[in-house]
């Protein structure tokens, strides 16, 4: 059975694209990415198809999942979950401009991420996104801190979680920190199952296993 998970926020630049490749890639290295079917897609809606950019940099052969570009045919977004994938990540656009393309992804998906980063500015379309997309369709989510960088501090993310658990928001408990490699990997087209060995990369990389696993995307899907 195929779980759709939906990335997306209101809010332009908090690491939605960054989030659905490196969660696609190490769901997809971990259920053992065989390259004639694999376990996972990146499925884009945004027009500006970052993720599709970001696949076409590199060589697109050696990523752990497939990808498509959607969001100029979203009738295929209906189709999605008889593709045979395990897990398919929707990257979708930084600003609302086209909804009846989001509703469709939101239709299909199984649960929705919701990228924030510790800045004040971000609270305000972070809660949006959840009260006006996803609380309407009773869809499960997690908001997931990213762009956390050790070397601030822990003030800004400490208020930032303060302020998820006074709207009663969900989050998760795992934070994406902020490094340099993912910034340049997008450049170069690579995702963290792809970082040259060394302890930031396998740190890195952590963040995203351990989101996997709180999530639950590990298993095999089997049956309903
Ligand atoms: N954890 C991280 N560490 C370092 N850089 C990051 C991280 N997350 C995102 N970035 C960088 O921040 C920028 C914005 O990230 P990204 O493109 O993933 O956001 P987005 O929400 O998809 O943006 P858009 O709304 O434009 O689609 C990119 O340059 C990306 O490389
Ligand atoms: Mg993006």
């Amino acid at each position: 059975m195929t779980q759709v998970h939906a990335v997306l926020s209101q809010k332009g630049g908090v690491g939605k694209t960054t989030i659905t490749v490196n969660l696609g890639a190490v769901v997809a290295d971990t259920l053992g990415a065989d390259p004639e079917m694999p376990p996972v897609l990146v499925a884009s809606i945004d027009p500006q198809a970052s993720a599709v950019w970001w696949a076409e940099r590199g060589n697109a052969e050696a990523l752990p999942f497939d990808y498509d570009q959607l969001d100029d045919r979203p009738e295929g977004l209906a189709e999605l979950a008889d593709t045979g994938y395990q897990h398919i990540f929707i990257d979708a656009p930084g600003s609302l401009a086209r909804p009846a393309v989001l509703a469709r992804a939101l239709d299909v998906a199984d649960d929705v991420i919701v990228p924030t980063v510790p800045e004040p500015l971000a609270y305000g379309p972070t809660e949006r996104t959840v009260r006006e997309l996803i609380e309407p369709r009773s869809l499960p989510y997690r908001i997931v801190r990213n762009l956390w960088d050790r070397r601030d501090g822990r003030l800004d993310l400490d208020a930032l979680t303060a302020w998820l658990g006074e709207q009663k928001l969900d989050y998760s408990n795992t934070i994406i920190r902020r490094y340099k490699m993912h910034t340049n990997a997008s450049a170069e087209g690579k995702v963290v199952t792809q970082y040259p060995p060394g302890r930031t990369a396998t740190e890195a990389r952590s963040d995203f296993l351990s989101l996997a696993l709180e999530l639950g995307y590990g298993g095999k899907v089997e049956g309903a």
